[in-house]
């Protein structure tokens, strides 16, 4: 695990769950309810990550693939002006992509790795979400096994990405909140189906009272156990 680079999520408290922060070279997943802060964490780390090594990022640039529609501007105006970076400055920083469906998702990331090396300087690479497409359009038992083909592939080509230029890829995954979610098998999502097994390390995102939420990582030994509680603020992640 040498050379790993971390990025700062802006709360101390999810920090420290992830041994310091968001991992280059590693994908991350953040997997949970609507409204647990999945998309305000990768606005978050889309503006963090242009800070500089000494207030937690890596002065680098941001991809931003977002296939919901949910990506707001004015909300990284707000966390770039918070975290005392020029909003328009900030702006200029993150590339931008709209993936209409999952073919689409597909082709950006087939042309991910071109436009890196031609865009060093890039150093997360966000997928939001990444199965809201595969889910919409793989309905029923029977396109699973294809569902799961491309969506593997997809996610085998950005873990390669995080290792061939030492970037961060964040990536996200609805999964609808149930009573045994923190004790039962993350790994089963909606309808029961295992969605996918790549390397990386999941944090599961849960809705707590009013702005705060609590994030825990499942699957990585080498990280702490436990719940943290973060909150969502105008200024962006908080503790
Ligand atoms: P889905 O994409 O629906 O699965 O949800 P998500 O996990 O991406 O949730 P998201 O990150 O969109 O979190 C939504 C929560 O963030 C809302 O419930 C709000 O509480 C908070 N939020 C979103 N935008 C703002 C904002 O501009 N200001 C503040 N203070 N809070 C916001
Ligand atoms: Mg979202």
């Amino acid at each position: 695990r040498m050379n790993v680079r971390k990025i700062t999520t802006s709360s101390q408290a999810l920090d420290g769950l992830l041994g310091g922060g968001i991992e280059t070279r590693t994908m991350t997943e953040f997997f949970g309810e609507f409204g647990s802060g999945k998309t305000q964490i990768c606005h978050q780390i889309s503006v963090n990550v242009q800070l500089p090594p000494e207030k937690g990022g890596l002065s680098g640039k941001a991809v931003y693939i977002d296939t919901e529609g949910t990506f707001r501007w004015e909300r990284i105006e707000a966390m770039a002006k918070a975290a005392g970076l020029d909003p328009d400055t900030a702006m200029d920083n993150i590339y931008y992509m709209r993936a209409i469906n999952s073919d689409h998702q597909i082709a950006i990331g087939d042309d991910l790795q071109e436009f890196i090396a031609k865009n060093p300087s890039v150093k997360v690479v966000i997928v939001d979400s990444v199965t809201s497409h595969f889910r919409a359009e793989y309905t029923g038992r029977e396109n699973l096994a294809a569902r799961q083909q491309k969506l593997n592939k997809h996610l085998h080509q950005l873990t390669r990405l995080a290792e061939i230029y030492d970037l961060a890829v964040i990536i996200t995954n609805q999964v609808m909140a149930r009573p045994d979610m923190f004790y039962g098998d993350p790994t089963v999502a909606v309808g029961g189906h295992t969605l996918y097994h790549v390397p990386g390390i999941r944090v599961q995102l849960k809705k707590s009272r009013g702005n705060k939420r609590i994030a825990r990582i499942v699957d990585a030994p080498h990280l702490p156990e436990g719940e943290v509680v973060f909150a969502i603020t105008e200024e962006g992640i908080r503790d």
